[in-house]
């Protein structure tokens, strides 16, 4: 599994935790920064990194993003083609993301969660796969709203 991770300023910390966490893990990781907390990069660049790098795998990778509230990355996430960006502050959340909904990007809030939760939604989300099945139609549904809508 390829992931690629992404923050704003206001993430560094948690991300940090995420990349060594993901570490320990059967993963290729791929940062697209920020790394620091003065790097004044904003959310929605760091969002285009991420999507446009999980778009380039033909949707293979998945993506991670993290920001103050997780917010504004799922906001700009779902705007690219083929991206399913789910905000998940629980561990529910982040194993419907992908058995309902086949998130293919999750969203964490540096300032919402604290990092042993965000770990474990991460390891929550981390080997889950979409199967066929319930949700299949209704995920198709909101596939064919993306290819109509977007470019
Ligand atoms: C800080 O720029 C904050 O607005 C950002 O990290 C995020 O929470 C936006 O949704």
């Amino acid at each position: 599994m390829k992931i690629i991770i992404g923050c704003d300023n206001a993430a560094v910390g948690l991300k940090n935790e995420i990349i060594s966490f993901l570490e320990t893990k059967d993963c290729e990781i791929v940062n697209v920064g920020c790394d620091s907390k003065e790097d004044p990069t904003y959310y929605p660049e760091i969002a285009k990194r991420v999507c446009e790098k999980v778009q380039e795998s033909n949707y293979e990778a998945r993506g991670i993003l993290i920001c103050g509230t997780g917010l504004g990355m799922s906001m700009t996430a779902n705007k690219f083609k083929g991206i399913r960006a789910a905000l998940c502050h629980d561990c529910f959340s982040a194993e419907r993301a992908v058995l309902s909904n086949d998130a293919n990007v999750l969203c964490l809030g540096e300032r919402v969660i604290g990092y042993e939760l965000a770990k474990k939604i991460v390891d929550t989300w981390l080997p889950l796969k979409f199967k066929d099945g319930r949700s299949t139609a209704k995920v198709a549904l909101m596939n064919k709203i993306d290819s109509d809508n977007l470019k």
